[in-house]
């Protein structure tokens, strides 16, 4: 079984549907570790109660951004991990880092890149006005949810939205998403021409 870290830090709401789709047979995987940036992430309460490794790496216990990357980067390592999977990790990678995990990084995105990147992608695309937006995932370049865009799930928008009811609703294809993104990767049809993922047959 191919082995996957997922790094978080809050809800998990995307780690439990990852998970769930494990125990249900539909993703051939193993979730090696689960390392989270934020000591009380509910997230690490779900990845403990499936007896998964955790690791905290709080930013504010390290002396710099790079030594705050080697300790994710060692417990991905020790770990075993083929690929970084970042599910509501809400921190930005370095460089280093990326290049480190060159094309085995994968970010789900609550909103239909390349538009509203960043934080509260729901909430821009309600101020913006869109009628539709939804989710993307993607794998990760040096940029900032700039990478190869792997699938997109399509939410309508509805007038009376505000940023959490959309949230919800995407929410829920994003649980839909990610799972979907990692079977292809783990089944090997994936396959990454400069800007454009291919998904083989
Ligand atoms: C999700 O909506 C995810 O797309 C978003 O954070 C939420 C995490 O929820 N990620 C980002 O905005 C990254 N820029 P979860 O902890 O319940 O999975």
């Amino acid at each position: 079984m191919r082995k996957i870290g997922v790094l978080v830090s809050g809800r998990g709401s995307n780690l439990q549907a990852i998970m769930d789709r494990i125990a249900d047979g539909y993703l051939p995987l193993e979730i090696a570790v689960v390392i989270s940036d934020k000591a009380d992430a509910f997230a690490l309460e779900r990845a403990a109660r499936a007896g998964i490794k955790t690791v905290v790496a709080e930013r504010k216990g390290c002396a710099s951004k790079e030594e705050f990357e080697a300790k994710i980067n060692d417990a991905l390592t020790a770990a075993g991990c083929e690929l970084v999977v970042l599910a509501g990790f809400m921190r930005i990678l370095s460089g280093a880092f990326v290049n480190q995990w060159h094309h085995k990084i994968i970010n789900i995105h609550p909103a239909l890149l390349p538009s509203f990147p960043g934080l509260h992608g729901q909430g821009q695309a309600v101020a913006y006005g869109v009628k539709f937006s939804g989710c993307t995932v993607h794998f990760v370049d040096e940029g900032t949810d700039s990478g190869p865009i792997i699938l997109q799930k399509v939410v309508p928008v509805l007038d009376d939205d505000t940023e959490d009811t959309l949230a919800d609703r995407i929410l829920v294809q994003e649980h839909i998403a990610m799972p979907e993104a990692l079977k292809l990767w783990a089944e090997g049809k994936l396959q990454i021409d400069g800007r454009k993922v291919k998904v083989l047959a």
